[in-house]
C-alpha cells in the first residue's frame, strides 16, 4: 500500500517533472544555501487544493471590469519604502525581484500546467507584525512592474486589515460585504488604480463575524468564482498569521502557493515549525526571512539594514530566527 508520504513525493516529482519550481529549485544567494526545504521534500499529504471540488465548476463568463478606480500617492509609497514602478533601482526592487521569479514561473507559463491554482498566492506568517502585508504590497508591486502580468491583491486579514492604509487609501467595500451579499460581484467592489495592471479588494466594512466569514463555504465558492473568472490574474492574498486562529489554514488550503514570512531572530524555531505544520498540505511554501540584519544576509544586505532572501526551514530555523530558551 502507497503510504501519503510516498503519495506526496509522487505529487512533488509530477509538479517537478511538468516543470514547477519548488522552494529547492530558488537560487539561493550567499548564505542561503541548505538543505532541501521540508516543503519540498514531500513529508505532507497532498494539497485539498489540488483535488478541491470546488474549483471544479463549469466555465463562468468572464468578469466585467470593476467599475471603481483609487489613485495610489506612488511618490509617498516609495518614500514609505514600498516597492514602486517609478521608484529609482533599490535594494527592495531587487529583493522581491528574486523572490517573485518562482512564484511567477509557477503561476504562468511553465508553472500554468503543473501547479493548480498557482495563481493564487497566499502571504502569511506564523504571528502578527512578522511582515505580511508589508511582502504581499511589495510583491504585488513588484510583480505588477512586469507588463505581461495582471495583479490583484486582496486584503484577507479581516481581523487586522492594512493594505489600504498602507497604500493611503480610505476604507471600501470589498471581501467582506462579498461573502456577506450574495448579489455583489467583485467587480463590483474591485478597485482598479493608477498603475493599469494593479487592482485592489479590499477588506471591506468591519464586521463582528469576519474571522468565521473569511472560513465560511462562502468563502470557498467566491474563492472558486475568482480562480475562474480571473484565472489570468495572479491573485496575491494578505492573511491572518498562522498560530492565533484557524482561518489562515483554511485559506491556505484553496490555494496554489504560499509564501510565509518569518521575522528574523524573534520568531521561535518551535513557531515557526508549527506554523509550517498547520500548512504541510500545500506543496509549494516559501519561506521569505524578513529582517534579517544586513551584516549577516550576505548578497542580501541592503538599506537600512534589513533585508528580505529566500531561506530553507533550515536556514531561517537554524541560523535566522531565534531559538527557545
Ligand atoms: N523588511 C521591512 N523593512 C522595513 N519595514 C518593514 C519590513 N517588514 C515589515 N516592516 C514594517 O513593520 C511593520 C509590521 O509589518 P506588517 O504590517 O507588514 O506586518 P504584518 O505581519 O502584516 O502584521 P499584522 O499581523 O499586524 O497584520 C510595518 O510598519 C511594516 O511597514
Ligand atoms: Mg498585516
Amino acid at each position: 500500500m502507497t503510504s501519503s508520504i510516498e503519495k506526496a513525493a509522487q505529487r512533488l516529482e509530477q509538479l517537478r517533472a511538468a516543470g514547477a519550481f519548488l522552494p529547492s529549485d530558488v537560487p539561493m544567494p550567499e548564505k542561503f544555501t541548505a538543505a532541501p526545504s521540508p516543503a519540498a521534500s514531500a513529508t505532507s499529504p497532498a494539497s485539498p487544493a489540488l483535488e478541491s471540488s470546488a474549483f471544479k465548476t463549469q466555465t463562468v463568463p468572464p468578469a466585467a471590469p470593476s467599475s471603481k478606480s483609487v489613485h495610489i500617492n506612488l511618490t509617498a509609497l516609495a518614500a514609505a519604502g514600498f516597492v514602486t514602478r517609478n521608484a529609482p533601482r533599490s535594494g527592495i526592487t531587487d529583493q522581491f525581484r528574486v523572490i517573485k521569479r518562482p512564484l511567477l514561473e509557477n503561476a504562468s507559463g511553465r508553472g500554468a500546467a503543473a501547479v493548480p491554482h498557482g495563481n493564487l498566492i497566499m502571504v502569511t506568517s506564523s504571528l502578527p507584525g512578522e511582515g505580511k502585508s508589508f511582502t504581499a504590497i511589495n510583491l504585488a508591486m513588484s510583480m505588477a512592474m512586469e507588463q505581461n502580468h495582471t495583479v490583484m491583491l486582496v486584503d484577507a486579514d479581516v481581523a487586522r486589515p492594512s493594505v489600504m492604509q498602507a497604500l493611503g487609501l480610505p476604507p471600501a467595500p470589498g471581501l467582506l460585504d462579498l461573502l456577506l451579499d450574495k448579489k455583489l460581484a467583485v467587480s463590483d467592489v474591485l478597485l482598479r488604480t493608477n498603475i493599469d495592471n494593479f487592482t485592489l479588494l479590499p477588506t471591506g466594512l468591519p464586521h463582528p463575524r469576519a474571522t468565521e466569514l473569511l472560513a465560511s463555504d462562502a468563502m470557498v465558492d467566491l474563492l472558486a468564482e475568482m480562480g475562474q473568472r480571473y484565472s489570468d490574474r495572479i491573485i496575491i492574498f494578505d492573511s491572518p498569521p498562522l498560530l492565533l486562529t484557524t482561518e489562515a489554514r483554511v485559506l491556505a488550503s484553496h490555494m496554489g502557493q504560499i509564501v510565509m514570512v518569518v521575522q528574523a531572530e524573534k520568531t521561535l524555531q518551535s513557531q515557526v515549525r508549527h506554523a509550517l505544520s498547520t500548512i504541510e498540505f500545500c506543496p509549494i511554501r516559501f519561506m521569505v526571512l524578513n529582517q534579517a540584519r544586513s551584516r549577516g544576509m550576505g548578497a542580501y544586505g541592503y538599506g537600512h539594514g534589513y533585508g528580505y532572501g529566500y531561506g530553507h526551514e533550515q536556514d531561517a530555523v537554524g541560523q535566522r530566527v531565534a531559538t527557545p530558551a
